[in-house]
């Protein structure tokens, strides 16, 4: 990795807090995020919650994003930080790629951690080049 700048590190040691949060009692795999957005130097943090319905678990990416929506409605996010334990770092899952897509540029950035340090950076239009948009719909009669 290329040297990261102070805020990049400081949404890293937040994502890695975030982390400790996690509720991940079902599969042990815990997740923390930082999210930071143009309008706010506030980081808005997110990770994962599982439920004994395993399939009612909310990822943290996700949770990050519904978070930033509830706070400031409209938003311009700039970077993320997504820490887990593995190695390489994990990227975020389809679902979660899919609900960014949602508020975000192709060149929003991705940074991939683990427990040792920010280990990869990606943009968004990497993971995920063609993600569903309503716009490219067109309803005939
Ligand atoms: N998880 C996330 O928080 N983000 C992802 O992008 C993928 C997976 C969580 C969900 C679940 O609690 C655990 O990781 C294992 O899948």
């Amino acid at each position: 990795m290329p040297p990261l700048s102070s805020n990049i590190k400081e949404a890293y040691e937040t994502a890695r807090k975030a982390r400790e949060n996690a509720h991940a009692p079902y599969s042990g795999f815990t997740v923390g995020v930082a999210l930071k957005l143009l309008n706010s130097n506030e980081l808005v943090t997110g990770c994962n919650v599982e439920n004994a319905s395993y399939g009612l678990t909310l990822c943290a990416e996700r949770n990050a994003f519904a978070a930033a929506i509830v706070k400031y409605r409209i938003l311009e996010p700039e970077f993320m930080v997504i820490v887990s334990e593995t190695t390489p770092p994990s990227p975020p899952c389809g679902a979660c790629l899919q609900f960014m897509a949602e508020f975000c540029q192709p060149g929003f950035e991705i940074y991939l951690a683990n427990t040792k340090g920010i280990q990869e950076r990606l943009l968004l239009k990497d993971l995920m080049p063609r993600p569903f948009q309503m716009k490219f719909w067109s309803v005939k009669s």
